[in-house]
């Protein structure tokens, strides 16, 4: 393993003729970490790992490893590991043989690649398997094939951008699990790129969320799910109730917020004036007198729990998570822990 202490992105932007696709991104990743870029489609995650890859080259900024300048060499002198969506394997080479290729564009000698190739197929579980051809194992199988290909030539740091999308759902979560072993066994330094916030949250140990090519917030998987600094990263990390509210600080870091019928309790602190309350489905739960009156419209049953709308007397909805069974039309009445719920004003507020 080619050790090093950390690598750095100063103002890094990438330009597609007048389009900012990434904007003066700066971050630290540090040997040992492992780091996602989390957002919405086209938010530029792919430009951001391409341009740490080298292949493509940055329109301003400096990428550095050990204060080392990298961002003039091509990709093979940075000599990471790049795992893809679509695997990008080769098709008429043995399971085996994708895995010695980068080995042997190194000029590694026979033996070691047989034996390196060998830990590899074991790490990655496929020890049964290198004989096939990519085209005769499953996508979870392949994906490992291509993991097991960038960690055998034992980069300095694997880039991954979303490879797990094209598997179903329970693939995907076990091979999260995967990943993650694999990172802490090999010691890896790893940037994940995904669109998925459950799949940053349980792999990340720092997360960093992009939109528009720029970075909105950045911070630990526990950060940032619950104490999101903006509307859109808290509307990304599932706060899907939103409401216009007229936000009261008390000056000892709690806020009232009020519109029409509604009434929530906050903590932290916003400007009095025109704000909006955040909170996720999960967090509203039944109460007595003393909680907000509701409706319940529709219902759906989600397996563990209940996803249900209600309907506020000002005919606003808010969507409720609830592990009891609610019935279509039945008067209730709610409440949000006040640490449950975010209140953005102004500037944080722009979604
Ligand atoms: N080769 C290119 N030429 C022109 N524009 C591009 C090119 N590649 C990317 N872009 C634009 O740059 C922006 C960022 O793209 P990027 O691929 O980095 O997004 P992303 O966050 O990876 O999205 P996704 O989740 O859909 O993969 C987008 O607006 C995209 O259309
Ligand atoms: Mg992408």
């Amino acid at each position: 393993m080619q050790n090093f202490g950390e690598l750095r992105l100063d103002r890094i932007s990438r330009h597609f003729h007048t389009h900012a696709a990434l904007r003066e991104l700066d971050l630290t990743i540090k040997a040992g970490e492992f780091i996602s870029l989390l957002g919405p489609s086209g938010c530029g995650k792919s430009t951001a790992l391409n341009c740490i890859a080298g292949l493509l080259s940055l329109t301003s900024g400096e990428i550095r490893l050990d204060g080392k300048r990298i961002d003039p060499l091509p990709p093979e002198q940075r000599g990471f590991g790049m795992v893809f969506q679509n695997y990008a394997l080769f098709p008429h080479m043995s399971v085996r043989r994708n895995i010695a290729f980068g080995l042997e564009m190194r000029g590694i000698r026979r033996a070691e690649v047989n034996q390196r190739v060998e830990k590899a197929l074991k790490l990655v579980r496929l020890d049964n398997l290198g004989d096939r051809l990519p085209g005769q194992l499953s996508g979870g199988q392949q994906q490992r094939v291509a993991i097991a290909r960038a960690a055998v030539i034992e980069p300095p740091l694997v880039l991954m951008d979303e490879p797990l999308s094209n598997l179903d759902a329970k693939l995907r979560i076990e091979m999260r699990h995967e990943i993650r072993r694999l990172h802490n066994e090999l010691g890896l330094t790893t940037i994940y790129v995904t669109h998925d916030q459950d799949e940053a949250l349980s792999l990340s140990d720092r997360i960093v969320v992009m939109r528009d090519g720029v970075k909105r917030q950045e911070g630990t998987p526990e950060e940032l799910y619950q104490r999101p600094a903006t509307l859109d990263v808290a509307l990304f990390m599932g706060f899907r109730n939103v409401l216009d509210v007229n936000a009261r600080q008390d000056g000892v870091g709690r806020i009232t917020a009020e519109s029409g019928a509604v009434r929530l309790g906050a903590l932290g602190q916003a400007p009095s004036g025109p704000a909006i309350a955040a909170f996720r489905p999960d967090d509203v739960l039944l109460a007595g007198e003393e909680g907000q009156p509701a409706h319940v419209g529709t219902v759906e049953y989600c397996g563990r729990d209940w996803l249900a709308d209600l309907t506020l007397p000002d005919g606003r909805t808010v969507l409720m998570r609830s592990p009891h069974p609610l019935t279509k039309g039945d008067p209730i009445r709610f409440t949000v822990p006040p640490e449950r719920v975010r209140v953005f004003a102004g500037e944080e507020a722009l979604a």
